[in-house]
C-alpha cells in the first residue's frame, strides 16, 4: 500500500520520498504516477507540497532551466526532504546551492581538474589504490563488508591524493562525510558539518607552507593568495567536493557490485569482453540512479510545464530515477543491459550543476570493478539477497553493509 495523505484540497497526496522494495529498483509508485503524466504533486515531510517531475523530457527541460528553476538553499521555500537536510544550506551553499554567476565561478575553480583529459591522467593514481584495497580485502579469510573494505576508502584516498592532503587524514573524510550525510538529526548534522570545516580550515593553513602540483595548492595559489576566496570558503569547497564524491561513490561501489552478481549473464559477459566495462559503468548509473532524491529546484516564477500550472516558490523534485526508467527515453527501462545505449541518461543531473566529478566517478568505478571482478573470478554475496541491508530515509540510495566471500 502507498502512504498517501489528504491535501487541504481533500485531494489524496502520496508523501514523498517513497521508498525502494528493492535496493536496485525505484519505488513502484513512480511508474503509477508516470502512467498519470510528468508531474505530479506529493507532500513533504514537514507538510509542504511540491512536484515530483517523473519523465525524461521535463526533467531534462526543467534541470537545463536553471532561471526557472532555482538551487539556491537559501531560498525559505527551498524543498527540504528531512528535517536533518536543515543544516546543508551552511555546507554547501559554495556549488550546489547557489545559481547565476556566483556559481559559475566557483565551478570554474574546480573544473579544469576534473576534465575528462585531467582524470585521465590519474587513472595509474586510481588504479594502485584500488589494487592495494583489494591486496588488502585478500587478506581476509573469509566473509568481508565491501562496503567498508572498497566502497568507502576508495573514494577518499583518491580524493586525498588528487587535494593533496595526506593519505592519514582520509578516515576523517569518511566519517565527517558520512556524519553529514547520514547524520539521524539535524544537531548531529550540523555538529559533523562544522568539526569538518574546523578541520579543514586547520588543512588550509598547513598547505600554504607545503605547497605542491595538487588542487588544494591551486586553490591556494589562485584564490587563496589572491585575496579571492578566504580559507573557509576554501574549505567549503572542499566540502562540497566531499558531500558530492564521497558517499555517492561508495552507494555506486557496493550497489554495483550486487547488481552485477545479481545479473550473473550481464557480469559473465563483462568478464569475457572487459571493454564492455565503460558501457557497464554507465548502464549502473542509469538503472541505480542512486542521487535521485538530491536534485530539488524551487520554482523563481509561474510557470506551466505539461499542462500543470507550477508557482513561484512551489518545490520541485527532479526525479533521476524516474526519467532514467522512463519507457519514452529508454527500451525495456526496467532491465539491466550493460550493452545497451544509455545516452541521455540523467544520474549525473544535466545543465548547470550537472555533476563536476562525473569523469573521476566513471574513472574509480570502471577500474575497481574491472579489477575486482578480474582478481576475485568467484566473488560472491555472503548472506542471500533479502538479507543486503538497505539504507532507508537517507539523502543517496545505497547499502549499509555487502557481506561478500570467494
Ligand atoms: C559516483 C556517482 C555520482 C553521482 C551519481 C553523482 C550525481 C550528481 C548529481 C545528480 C549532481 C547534480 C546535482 C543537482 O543538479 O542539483 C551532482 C553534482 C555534483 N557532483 Fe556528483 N555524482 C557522483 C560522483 C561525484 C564525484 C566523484 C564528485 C567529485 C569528487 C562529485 C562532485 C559533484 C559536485 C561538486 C557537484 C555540484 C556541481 C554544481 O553544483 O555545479 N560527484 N552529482
Amino acid at each position: 500500500m502507498t502512504e498517501t495523505s489528504t491535501a487541504t484540497t481533500g485531494e489524496e497526496l502520496h508523501e514523498y520520498p517513497m521508498r525502494r522494495g528493492c535496493p536496485y529498483h525505484p519505488p513502484t509508485e513512480y511508474t503509477e504516477l508516470a502512467e498519470e503524466g510528468p508531474l505530479s504533486q506529493v507532500r513533504l515531510y514537514d507538510g509542504r507540497t511540491a512536484w515530483l517531475v517523473t519523465q525524461h523530457k521535463e526533467t531534462r527541460e526543467m534541470f537545463a532551466d536553471a532561471k526557472l528553476f532555482s538551487s539556491d538553499h537559501d531560498n525559505p521555500a527551498f524543498p527540504i526532504l528531512a528535517e536533518r537536510e536543515k543544516n546543508f544550506p551552511e555546507f554547501t551553499q559554495e556549488l550546489f546551492g547557489l545559481d547565476g554567476e556566483p556559481h559559475k565561478s566557483r565551478r570554474r575553480m574546480l573544473l579544469p581538474r576534473f576534465t575528462a583529459k585531467q582524470v585521465e591522467k590519474l587513472r595509474p593514481m586510481i588504479q594502485s589504490v584500488a589494487d592495494e584495497l583489494i591486496d588488502e580485502l585478500l587478506r581476509h579469510e573469509g566473509p568481508v563488508d565491501l562496503v567498508s573494505v572498497l566502497g568507502r576508502p576508495l573514494p577518499s584516498r583518491v580524493i586525498c591524493k588528487m587535494l593533496g592532503i595526506s593519505y592519514e587524514e582520509h578516515e576523517l573524510f569518511e566519517v565527517h562525510a558520512q556524519g553529514i550525510m547520514q547524520a539521524p538529526d539535524l544537531e548531529k548534522a550540523v555538529e559533523a558539518g562544522r568539526e569538518l570545516l574546523d578541520y579543514l580550515v586547520k588543512v588550509v593553513q598547513a598547505k600554504q607552507t607545503n605547497l605542491g602540483d595538487d588542487l588544494l595548492s591551486t586553490l591556494i595559489t589562485e584564490r587563496l593568495n589572491t585575496g579571492e576566496l578566504t580559507s573557509i570558503e576554501v574549505s567549503k569547497l572542499m566540502v562540497a567536493l566531499l558531500i558530492g564524491g564521497q558517499e555517492t561513490t561508495t552507494s555506486m561501489i557496493g550497489l554495483g557490485t550486487l547488481t552485477l552478481l545479481e545479473h550473473p549473464d550481464q557480469l559473465a559477459m563483462l568478464r569475457e569482453d572487459p571493454e564492455l566495462l565503460p558501457g557497464a559503468v554507465e548502464e549502473l548509473m542509469r538503472f541505480l540512479s542512486i542521487a535521485d532524491l538530491t536534485t530539488l529546484r524551487v520554482a523563481t516564477t509561474d510557470v506551466e510545464v505539461a499542462g500543470q500550472v507550477i508557482k513561484e516558490g512551489d518545490g520541485v523534485i527532479l526525479s533521476t530515477a524516474a526519467a532514467n526508467r522512463d519507457p519514452g527515453a529508454f527500451e525495456d527501462p526496467d532491465a539491466f543491459d550493460i550493452r545497451r545505449s544509455t545516452q541521455g541518461h540523467l544520474a549525473f543531473g544535466h545543465g548547470p550543476h550537472r555533476c563536476l566529478g562525473e569523469n573521476l566517478a566513471r574513472a574509480e568505478l570502471e577500474i575497481l570493478f574491472g579489477t575486482l571482478f578480474k582478481r576475485i573470478p568467484t566473488l560472491r554475496l555472503a548472506v542471500p539477497m533479502d538479507q543486503v541491508s538497505m539504507k532507508v530515509g537517507m539523502t543517496l540510495e545505497g547499502l549499509h553493509d555487502l557481506p561478500v566471500t570467494w
